[in-house]
């Protein structure tokens, strides 16, 4: 959504090349399921909205760039519907759902769950029939720079071989890194691809140590990653443990719809008493609510494995799903090197603090998104001025022999609850691991991507000795120490 987004609105100040490593559609987008936050019902208000992005953020919400992110959010809806995309409706108004940790039902939604699909279809039908020219399984391996700017992307193309596409500016709208872990909801192409590139070309990262986990991801042996979206809680749909006891009320008083953090941890917690590696979601009470007409892509994946939503438990564990850190950018989409933009889920905007409020990733990438092509549109050129305590870091340069490895590593050592001895574990292997090749293959790029960021994600929850959001120190419990209350920034070291 971010590249497809950002490609379109630039298209009307010039030529626009968008890279894609695999093909046009592939990437987190179309597996969102819950939808788009934007405070525009008649009960709602972007102060709402503001308070709720804030109190989800555990302290380090950029109040500023939240302000942006829920003031311009009618507007940026209005852009999507203008490019074809048909939001659900309610009698004569728009359909608002209700997610973990929002004060009001405020999440648009598409064809039910299928929201991120029936976006990308939209943006990307545009783009095929628009002044975009597409390049896909075209791998970025560096962003070119001349005189510390960028002058644009280097590249492998399907054959295997490396050339230069010249740009006065480029936007990264890689998305996140799922695809390091064991558990995910991401799809495989959710490599950490644009924070490898925009670190190795000096720009800063910050935030890499709160991964969110999504409390539902469908688990059964040999099942693909899909997400059970929060959106059925918000519905009704109840945790249960495998006697059927509803669990969450226990934990906190929003019992299912605390944040997702609280959730996660308290399935972890009944899973581990009760040695399974999953809970039970009950959809069959969602007060009114046909779960098949309302989650047709949920009740369809859940039907191939002989589950009927109306009537059986569905099997579910946490898994990663978000990752609020990424590139550092200021409100224009700006990196801290000029002419390099990111957006979308590579980004760290500072809208999600230490852990997002559901639906807002969606609303983030089109408001960034296009704040980036209007800032091009400026020409006024220049990068977001450096944090003046960014911690010069040297990655190592190895890269294990199968991504496999970094998954076990990154779900076991540095998952929902991480401790200091783990973690110190986890960077002694990620430094053993071999030199890697000067790599020309696209899985061989991905595994050296994955080892950076998974050094730095290592690095930052090893550094933060509290647990705030997203981020569980076992050996540091205590939440939100003031002592805290800031972000970790890093960059090259040299
Ligand atoms: C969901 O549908 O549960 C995911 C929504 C989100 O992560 O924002």
């Amino acid at each position: 959504m971010a590249g497809l987004f950002a490609a379109l609105e630039a298209s009307a100040l010039g030529p626009v090349l968008l890279l894609t490593k695999a093909e046009l559609h592939e990437g987190s987008t179309r597996h969102a399921q819950g939808g788009i936050a934007a405070a525009i019902g008649p009960d709602d208000s972007p102060e709402q909205h503001l308070a709720d992005t804030i109190a989800a953020g555990a302290g380090l919400v950029d109040e500023r760039m939240a302000r942006i992110l829920v003031e311009s959010a009618p507007r940026r809806i209005r852009d999507l519907e203008r490019y074809g995309v048909s939001f659900d409706r309610e009698g004569a108004g728009r359909a608002f759902g209700r997610e973990g940790a929002h004060g009001q039902a405020r999440v648009l939604h598409a064809r039910g769950d299928r929201t991120g699909a029936a976006i990308e279809t939209a943006l990307a039908e545009r783009v095929a029939s628009g002044r975009v020219t597409v390049r896909e399984h075209t791998l970025a391996t560096a962003i070119a720079l001349e005189d510390g700017a960028t002058a644009g992307v280097r590249a492998l193309d399907g054959e295997g071989g490396e050339r230069l596409f010249e740009a006065p500016a480029v936007v990264l709208a890689t998305g996140g890194a799922g695809a390091a872990f064991s558990h995910t909801t991401n799809p495989p192409v959710a490599t950490g691809d644009g924070i490898a590139l925009a670190f190795a070309a000096g720009a800063e990262v910050t935030d890499l140590e709160f991964y969110q986990f999504h409390p539902t991801a469908f688990r059964q042996a040999g099942a693909p990653p899909f997400l059970i979206s929060e959106a059925l809680r918000g519905e009704g749909a109840t945790l249960r443990d495998g006697g059927g006891r509803a669990f969450m009320r226990r934990y906190h008083p929003l019992a299912d719809l605390a944040p997702r953090d609280v959730v996660a941890r308290a399935m972890v917690a009944e899973m581990r008493a009760a040695g399974a590696d999953h809970v039970w979601l009950d959809c069959t009470e969602l007060g009114g609510v046909d779960p098949i007409a309302r989650f047709p892509a949920i009740a369809a994946f859940c039907a191939e494995r002989g589950i009927d939503l109306r009537r059986d438990p569905v099997p579910v564990a946490p898994a990663a799903h978000y990752l609020m850190g990424g590139v550092r950018t200021d409100e224009w989409g700006r990196t801290t090197v000029p002419g390099l933009y990111a957006c979308g889920e590579s980004a760290a905007t500072g809208v999600h603090g230490a852990n997002r409020l559901a639906s807002n990733s969606l609303l983030e990438t089109v408001v960034f998104a296009k704040r980036a092509v209007e800032h091009l549109a400026s020409g006024e050129g220049g990068a977001m001025a450096p944090c003046a305590d960014a911690t010069p870091f040297a990655a190592g340069g190895g890269a294990p022999a199968d991504a496999a490895e970094v998954q076990r590593l990154l779900w076991e050592r540095a998952g929902i609850e991480r401790d200091a001895e783990g973690l110190r574990a986890g960077l002694a292997a990620v430094r053993a691991w071999p030199e890697a090749a000067s790599e020309r293959s696209r899985a061989g790029r991905e595994r050296r991507w994955l080892a950076v960021f998974a050094e730095l994600l290592l690095t930052a929850a090893l550094a933060r000795e509290e647990s705030r959001g997203a981020h569980f120190r076992t050996d540091f419990p205590e939440r939100d120490d003031a002592r805290w209350a800031r972000r970790l920034v890093y960059r090259r070291a040299g």
